[in-house]
């Protein structure tokens, strides 16, 4: 169920305001819970005060890579391309949260929200406990508290700043898994993308002319690597930082590229951002409608405004009109933590919101502009921020971070809060590290080589093309499988990548597996060859080389990446010359 409340008067940019219809029904809050939620609003702004019992742990707040179970984290959310802590930085942060408890919080605001996942103790919740507190026997407990972030009769404390009120939505469900799929409803259900998109994606070097994007699609055509995607970096356009969204002498018959690379079997997608050069085409009817800051010397459009998107949509339309399946939307995370790259919180935009709320609702904002650019033709597209209720666009996330165990947190993350995230292959340091990378972004929501940088195949380096083949080959034929997956996701809000403890309660300890489709992945790190499993109950069955497995613990040791079935459940697969012309 979802119960809403509204304590005090809300601000007007929110993330319903913007979010497509919920495909959920909404009932009011009854008082049983209502009470639970102790409401304040004062010069700080709202302050939302709820219990936390026992060892209940918190799961969620968008793209975060650093932890899986928030308990006794303090969480800011704001956005910010190069998140490096555990504190709440997110290419995507999100203001909901799900715990193994049976309920969970959606806070409507585009604010840098701060949630305190029960590492401190109010005084209002349990006066009782000061009591026997104080009565007990002196313990030297220092070492249990360096030890636990859990601790009894913690408090969870939402600040929401300048806020004088706010929408809350409480989930309640049988398991994390239905509540996160009520979540994702709330936001009009899951994406579905097209069966292309579901396939390979290769993203060329940003130098490359014409010639060179072409010889690069042949050569990738010649070695029989299944890829059906292909992106163009920076350089097709004159201007880049910022964007004039005109190509550039590189290109000097790009109509007639199009038309060969489409001809090929391949998906065009384009590079680009929000930040308007003074030569774009649109520049002069975007300038009463852009922030009073600017990026790169480029406007801000304020997005928000509905004429604002239709100007910008109307000169991409354009380009989808030539031949261009999709967009990669950069820096439209809050890049002003990287030095500059950004505009800042406090910038005012047309419509009345300012900057903060501006970097909580870009991703949202630009997903909805590329997609009026799209019309009719189906994408399946890049974006490197996201926020709320965003799980009916289908644009994935991605990062220029690189660590592994990032990449695999955000893999497991994602699927908290309606979020598409792919841990994309760029430049590798050996065969191990891009063979191991390979195999996990094959088995995420976006299976994509990013070369951006790099004037060849990264697996030339180390002569890994076999290797890449397979693991291609094995995603194109998984085509049906995926797209079952996201059907679910459109229809019931299931989340095709999630985190173990979605479907499994007791899973709560396992925090570099998830589950994909319905299957389970362990995937094996870079320079490593085995690694400890855990499985639930049953009988499992390995993917790649059929060997049977019972629930519990084992050790595995292969080369190629463990993923499990349940016995008699085999994924449905196609060939892969179905969707390549090979
Ligand atoms: C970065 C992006 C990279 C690449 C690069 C081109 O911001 O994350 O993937 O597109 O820009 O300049």
């Amino acid at each position: 169920m979802i119960y809403k409340k509204t304590f005090g008067t809300p601000e007007r940019f929110v993330p319903t305001a913007f979010a497509p219809e919920p495909k959920a029904e909404i009932a009011l809050m009854p008082d049983e819970i209502a009470e639970k939620i102790a409401f304040s609003a004062g010069k700080r702004g709202v302050k939302l005060t709820l219990a936390l019992e026992g060892d209940t742990a918190v799961y969620g707040f968008g793209l975060q890579m650093k932890e899986i179970n928030h308990r006794g984290n303090k969480i800011t959310l704001r956005c910010n391309a190069d998140p490096s802590s555990r504190t709440g930085d997110s290419h995507a942060p999100v203001p909901f949260f799900v715990t193994d408890k049976g309920w969970g919080m959606y806070v409507d605001t585009a604010r840098n929200a701060v949630f305190y996942c029960g590492s401190e103790l109010n005084r209002g919740l349990k006066a009782a406990d000061f009591e026997e507190y104080a009565e007990s026997e002196f313990v030297d407990n220092t070492r249990d508290l360096y030890a636990d972030k859990t601790r009894e009769n913690a408090a969870l404390t939402i600040e929401v700043p300048l806020a004088e009120g706010v929408d809350v939505y409480y989930f309640t469900g049988e398991s994390i898994l239905d509540i996160v799929s009520q979540y994702n409803m709330l936001g009009g259900g899951g994406c579905l993308p097209p069966d292309w998109g579901l396939g390979n994606f290769y993203r060329c070097c940003g130098r490359f002319n014409e010639d060179e994007v072409l010889e690069m699609a042949k050569s990738i055509r010649d070695q029989r690597i299944p890829c059906d995607m292909l992106g163009l970096e920076p350089g097709w356009q004159t201007r880049v930082y910022s964007c004039s969204y005109v190509w550039s002498e590189k290109f000097p018959h790009h109509k007639e590229l199009l038309q060969k690379l489409t001809d090929m079997g391949y998906k065009v997608n384009l590079w680009e951002h929000f930040f308007v050069h003074p030569t774009a085409p649109v520049f002069d009817a975007l300038l009463p409608f852009s922030a009073d800051y600017y990026v790169w010397h480029g406007l801000v459009p304020d997005l928000s405004i509905q004429e604002a998107q239709d100007i910008y949509a109307s000169h991409q339309r354009t380009l989808v009109e030539e031949g261009v399946y999709g967009f990669k939307v950069d820096e439209c995370d809050g890049s002003d933590f990287t030095g500059g790259w950004s505009y800042p919180d406090c910038a005012v935009f047309p419509s009345g919101m300012d900057g903060e709320q501006f970097h909580h609702l870009a991703g949202m904002l630009g997903a909805q502009t590329l997609l009026k650019a799209m019309g009719e033709r189906e994408t399946y597209s890049e974006i490197r921020a996201m926020g709320a209720l965003c799980s009916s666009y289908p644009f994935v996330l991605y990062s220029d971070l690189y660590d592994f165990d990032d990449y695999l947190r955000a893999v497991i993350n994602s699927g908290f809060s309606g979020l598409l995230w792919s841990p994309e292959v760029r430049q590798c340091s050996s065969k191990s590290d891009l063979v191991r990378r390979i195999q996990l972004v094959a088995f995420s929501a976006q299976s994509l080589v990013n070369a951006w940088n790099y004037d060849h195949q990264p697996w030339l380096d180390f002569e890994a093309a076999n290797e890449v083949r397979e693991m291609f080959e094995m995603r194109m034929r998984l085509v049906p499988y995926i797209r079952k997956a996201f059907i679910r996701y459109k229809e019931k809000g299931v989340p095709p990548v999630r985190s173990l403890v979605c479907d499994y309660e007791n899973a709560r300890h396992i925090e570099d597996e998830f589950i994909f489709g319905d299957m389970i992945v362990a995937p094996i790190r870079p320079e490593e060859n085995e690694r400890e499993v855990w499985l639930p109950e049953g009988e499992w069955v390995m993917l790649f080389d059929k060997k049977e497995y019972a629930g519990g613990t084992f050790n595995i040791s292969t080369d190629k990446i463990p993923v499990f079935y349940r016995k008699g459940k085999e994924p449905e697969t196609a060939e892969v010359t179905q969707f390549l012309p090979f």
